[in-house]
């Protein structure tokens, strides 16, 4: 790649934002294949290739997915990607193969958890160089088991991410990130104290958008919008257990 190419690169990394709002306007099967296909050259572990993605263009089958993405304005795109972690197609392949497989177990959902969300990403980057907008719609772990049973999911196979992908109706809204210092530790893990915490989190909370939102929802700061309003205790405790549950039997054992 010369240096024209990889600055053009690095200016879509800079610039990339998530899309929400979808032009009425199919993602051609070839296309989306060349997607899917070239995102499979994203590493894997051992290159098991542990995951798989369901496709869902259906109208019907797109209304009763999004409403267990809570109806989110991204579920508007014309196709949801399902992606899962999946240790189905491998463990059967073991076990026709007379192999002991071993895969029932949390140790290897890390593993396959993992490989799907890398693909997921890789998914995502090489749609957006094509010029389609994506979404993610983490809602995908919150009703796991109920899409699990709307795709007809075996054992062994959980939905950890959709992205919602089309052709782009708007430009969508550019977002803030922590500075560099916020997430990097030279050689050893850096614990800062109190006040270099709210130092790093400053550039977020001065940021435009974010004060309308405190505002908004009549909260004294960011934090307590994030904790108490977007990803609040009453939510994430009975969803995590609801997820527990699910994956108890197999994954978590
Ligand atoms: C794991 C994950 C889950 C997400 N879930 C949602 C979601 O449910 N709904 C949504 O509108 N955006 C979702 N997003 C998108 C983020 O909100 C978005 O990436 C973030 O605000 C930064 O904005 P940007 O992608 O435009 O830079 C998710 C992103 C990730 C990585």
């Amino acid at each position: 790649m010369d240096k024209n190419e990889l600055q053009k690169v690095m200016e879509y990394f800079n610039s990339r934002r998530s899309i929400r709002k979808f032009e009425d306007r199919e993602i051609e099967s070839n296309l989306l294949n060349t997607i899917l296909e070239c995102a499979m050259k994203a590493p894997t572990c051992g290159n098991m290739q542990l995951y798989s993605v369901v496709i869902t263009r259906d109208a019907d089958r797109k209304a009763k997915l999004s409403e267990l993405h809570f109806n989110q304005p991204a579920c508007g795109a014309p196709v949801l990607l399902t992606i899962c972690a999946d240790f189905n197609r491998f463990t059967r392949w073991c076990e026709i193969s007379d192999a002991d497989a071993a895969y029932n177990n949390f140790l290897s959902f890390t593993s396959a958890f993992a490989d799907a969300i890398i693909y997921a990403q890789q998914v995502t980057t090489i749609a957006e160089l094509h010029g389609l907008g994506t979404c993610y719609l983490g809602t995908a772990i919150y009703n796991a088991p109920e899409i699990a049973g709307l795709l007809k999911l075996p054992q062994l196979v959980m939905p950890v991410a959709c992205i919602a992908i089309g052709w782009p109706a708007e430009e969508g809204v550019p977002t803030e990130r922590l500075p560099l210092r916020a997430v990097i530790h030279e050689e050893e893990y850096r614990v800062d104290g109190d006040e270099e915490i709210l130092e790093l989190f400053k550039e977020k909370e001065d940021y435009a958008p974010n004060r309308q939102y405190v505002i908004d929802n009549n909260k004294k700061n960011l934090a307590q919008v994030f904790a108490e309003v977007r990803y609040p205790r009453n939510l994430n405790e009975p969803f995590s257990a609801k997820l527990i549950d699910w994956l108890s039997p197999t994954f978590l054992r």
